[in-house]
């Protein structure tokens, strides 16, 4: 048994969970949305002070929630990079402290690792070799998960990430921060198919496109111009056919090559992680086109989508199980490939 407290800080939301193998026995997630709401976004020196605010308390909850005791916990974890560096310092910190006064192995966890890692939390009995598909804020992968710690990575966006695209939307629409559930929710009321956006094809040298690459810069400015073409003509903007005509788009393009890759690797299943595995179009696109070409789509427990400390106790649990340990000198990376 690997039971492991895991911290998680790298953006906005502090959070703390206790996780025993692939099972999460508690997980304290404080998030700090609210604060950042008035800004439009995250501000990181606000994220850090809300981090040191908040985590001590987290941390007792965690493990009051677990009804554990130090003596039952076998690491210590945390997040390192990639990340805000200031609120990475903050968990990190406070990880490594406890592994020096417990007397506890302690573990430096990737992000992208934890959210490759969440989908255990859902399916307890996959293993690798499979396919994350991995979309949150900031990134926007294919990986080829080959075993625990090794990772190749297939393709990416050559811009924008998937839920950064979210967000740049709903700002332009005034539909506050974060975009992505808020253009979730209003995208059911709209028709899909009301407007043809881009779906950001990368161009190579032979005159092909890239199977695997995305873009979604050119998306987010089509969506735009289009509300631009409403506002010169003095129209009222048809929001929830812009967003779900938008959604679709990405979902569409996610999926294509996300199959795409799986089918040219001989992989028979592919696990979603990160923020945007939320979305519903994107869960209903990728299920479908899955069943299609028979293969497993595979998605996180809701909670465990978006940031949380679970997949990263999930994560180091895996690798303090194979004896794999960090030192007390690691540091933050704000930008760490995986
Ligand atoms: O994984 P995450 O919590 O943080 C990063 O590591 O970046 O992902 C946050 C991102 C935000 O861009 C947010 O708008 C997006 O995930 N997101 C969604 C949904 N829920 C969160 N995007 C689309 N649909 C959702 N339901
Ligand atoms: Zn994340």
């Amino acid at each position: 048994m690997t039971t492991v407290l895991a911290i998680e800080t790298s953006c906005d939301e502090t959070a703390v969970a206790i996780v025993t193998k692939r099972q999460v026995v508690s997980s304290i997630i404080a998030s700090q949305i609210p604060v950042h709401q008035q800004y439009g976004g995250v501000v990181p020196e606000v994220a850090s002070r809300q981090h040191l605010e908040t985590l001590n308390q987290a941390i007792a909850q965690a493990l009051a929630q677990s009804q554990m005791n130090w003596g039952q916990i076998d690491g210590i974890a945390a997040t390192c990079a990639p990340g805000l560096v200031g609120a990475l310092l903050v968990g990190l910190t406070a990880a490594k402290t406890l592994a020096m006064v417990h007397n506890k192995p302690f573990v430096g966890v990737h992000h992208l690792e934890g959210h490759i890692h969440a989908t255990y939390l859902s399916d307890r009995n996959l293993n690798p070799p499979f396919l994350s598909l991995l979309v949150s804020g900031g990134h926007t992968s294919l990986i080829y998960v080959k075993d625990c710690g090794m990772y190749e990575t297939l393709g990416e966006t050559r811009d924008d990430a998937a839920g950064e695209a979210f967000d740049k939307v709903a700002r332009l629409l005034k539909l506050g921060y974060p975009g992505g559930p808020v253009i979730d929710k209003l995208a059911q009321t709209g028709n899909p198919q009301a407007f043809g956006l881009p779906e950001g094809k990368i161009s190579l040298p032979n005159g092909g496109f890239h199977p695997y690459d995305a873009s979604f810069s050119g998306l987010k400015t089509a969506v735009l111009r289009l509300v631009q073409q409403f506002e010169q003509q003095g129209q009222g903007i048809p929001v929830a056919d812009i967003v779900a005509s938008f959604q679709d788009t990405v979902a569409r393009s996610l999926t294509k090559r996300a199959i795409a890759c799986a089918l040219d690797y001989g992989l028979e299943t592919i696990a979603v992680g990160g923020g945007v595995a939320a979305n519903s179009g994107l869960r209903n696109h990728l299920q479908i086109a899955g069943a299609k070409h028979n293969l497993r789509v595979l998605f996180p427990p809701m909670k465990f989508c978006t940031d949380n400390a679970a997949m990263i106790g999930c994560a180091a649990s895996e690798h303090l199980s194979r004896g794999h340990t960090s030192p007390l000198t690691l540091g933050v990376h704000s930008r760490l490939p995986l």
